[in-house]
């Protein structure tokens, strides 16, 4: 299994460090290519050369002893590597990965990594149980980092308890298990996406994205909270599943995806026309847009001076794009959005049905990791029988491709 992984060994000054041979031995054995890093102090308990004649490789403790000078040392190593392992790991080092210093070879290269770091903790059970070091390894376990449980046992300070650094061996089978675990989740991702590759070639795909802007005068505008963050993930997900993609966007937190035909647009109005212009030639319409509802009834040309103690803007409605291509529609699939902060199912069923859309796409917007600026969505996604799919808490990116494989699977039925 760890046939060519290389395995950056971190090595930290506690009595444990004198297994760190025998973990060394093992890794090599099963076939990984180990680099030692040393702290100081674990120099003090076991030498250099043992480490380096166990794993044919140089042992790194300096990060200023720059032996090729091709290479910056803890930026090359951070960058090999497939796994950080550090066995044994004190309350020092948990303490400074947990604070992101970086004072030595070990820790500068730690920063430096983004591959998976796995730890093994070793110490006294009381310093192991202080709540200085629990809140240290919570905020490490917190950011990904996996940690080798110590064993109970007699420790080397005299006290029987938790804090004796798991054996060799079952460290070696922990990190076996690992690349293991993860050439599955490889091969089943690998998996999914060949089963969906060019599911929507030949297609074309409209997606609206962001916040329409409505101009009250010429530096104020009124606007609402999305980020365009979901309509862009539908956008890349289309292009990945082989679509022809044209994306309108409005206002959004950040740039539009590389290689996807953007056009830029502000208000709902110009929204409108932009996907009027595109309909007719299109196959899938996605409105992931939050489009005003309404809009200034005058747009001032100079900027409106402060005046009395009260102000009133009057306002009028905005065409309401996906329900006017609801009626036009002939074979355009259209995808409908409908954020709700409370009874969900019933709006998001009744704007489907009033907007003539295929599927619609609903999520409560009050609910955690499915608001306007994350990352992540949950949706409940609807046509006109019920509710077709649930997705729990998920990045946007795994939902517009849930989303669009639904879509395609419709698509493919009307035609066959
Ligand atoms: N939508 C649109 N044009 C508008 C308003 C909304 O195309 N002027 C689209 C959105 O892009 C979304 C769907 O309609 O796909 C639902 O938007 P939403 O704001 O949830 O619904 P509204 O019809 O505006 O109803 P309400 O604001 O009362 O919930």
């Amino acid at each position: 299994m760890l046939n060519g992984k290389v395995i950056v060994l971190g090595v930290t000054g506690g009595i444990a460090a004198y297994k760190a041979a025998t973990l060394c031995s093992r890794l090599v054995q099963r076939g990984a290519d180990v680099h030692v890093i040393m702290t100081e102090s674990a120099k003090q308990f076991i030498p250099e050369l043992t480490l380096q004649t166990l794993t044919k490789n140089p042992v790194y403790s300096d990060t200023f002893d720059e032996r090729d000078p091709s290479v910056v040392s803890h930026i090359h190593l951070a960058d090999l590597a497939d796994l950080v392992l550090i066995a044994p790991a004190t309350a020092n080092v948990i303490g400074k990965m947990a604070h992101g210093l970086a004072d030595d070879m070990l820790t500068t290269t730690l920063l430096a990594t983004t591959a998976p770091v796995m730890i093994s903790p070793a110490m006294n059970v009381h310093m192991y149980t202080h709540p200085a070091v629990m809140a240290n390894m919570e905020t490490l376990v917190s950011r990904g980092v996996s940690m080798i449980e110590p064993g109970e046992g007699l420790l080397a300070c005299g006290y029987v308890g938790k804090g004796r650094m798991e054996e060799p061996d079952t460290i070696v089978d922990v990190v076996e298990r690992f690349f293991r675990e993860r050439a599955q989740l490889v091969a089943l991702n690998e998996e999914i996406a060949s089963s969906t590759t060019g599911i929507l070639h030949g297609k074309k795909v409209v997606v609206t994205a962001g916040g329409t802007i409505e101009r009250i005068d010429p530096v104020r505008y009124i606007t609402n909270d999305s980020s365009g963050k979901m309509g862009f993930a539908i956008a890349k997900a289309a292009k990945q599943l082989g679509a022809d993609v044209h994306l309108i966007a409005a206002h959004t937190d950040e740039a539009p995806p590389e290689g996807i035909r953007t056009e830029k647009v502000e208000s709902a109005q110009d929204m409108y026309e932009a996907v009027l212009r595109v309909f007719d030639h299109s196959d899938i319409v996605v409105k992931a847009a939050a489009v005003a509802d309404y809009r200034p009834a005058e747009v001032a040309t100079s900027k409106i001076k402060k005046r009395g103690e009260t102000m009133t803007l009057d306002l009028v409605k905005t065409t309401d794009i996906l329900e006017s291509l609801g009626r036009q529609k002939t074979s355009q699939f259209l995808i409908g959005f409908a954020a709700e902060t409370d009874t969900v199912e019933q709006f998001a069923r009744e704007k489907l049905k009033r907007k003539n859309c295929d599927l619609i796409v609903a999520n409560d917007v009050t609910q955690e990791g499915a608001g306007f600026r994350t990352d992540t969505n949950s949706v409940h996604i609807f046509d006109a029988e019920g509710l077709v799919l649930q997705l729990p808490v998920m990045s946007k990116e795994e939902v517009a491709q849930r989303l669009l494989t639904l879509a395609a699977d419709r698509l493919s039925g009307r035609s066959s």
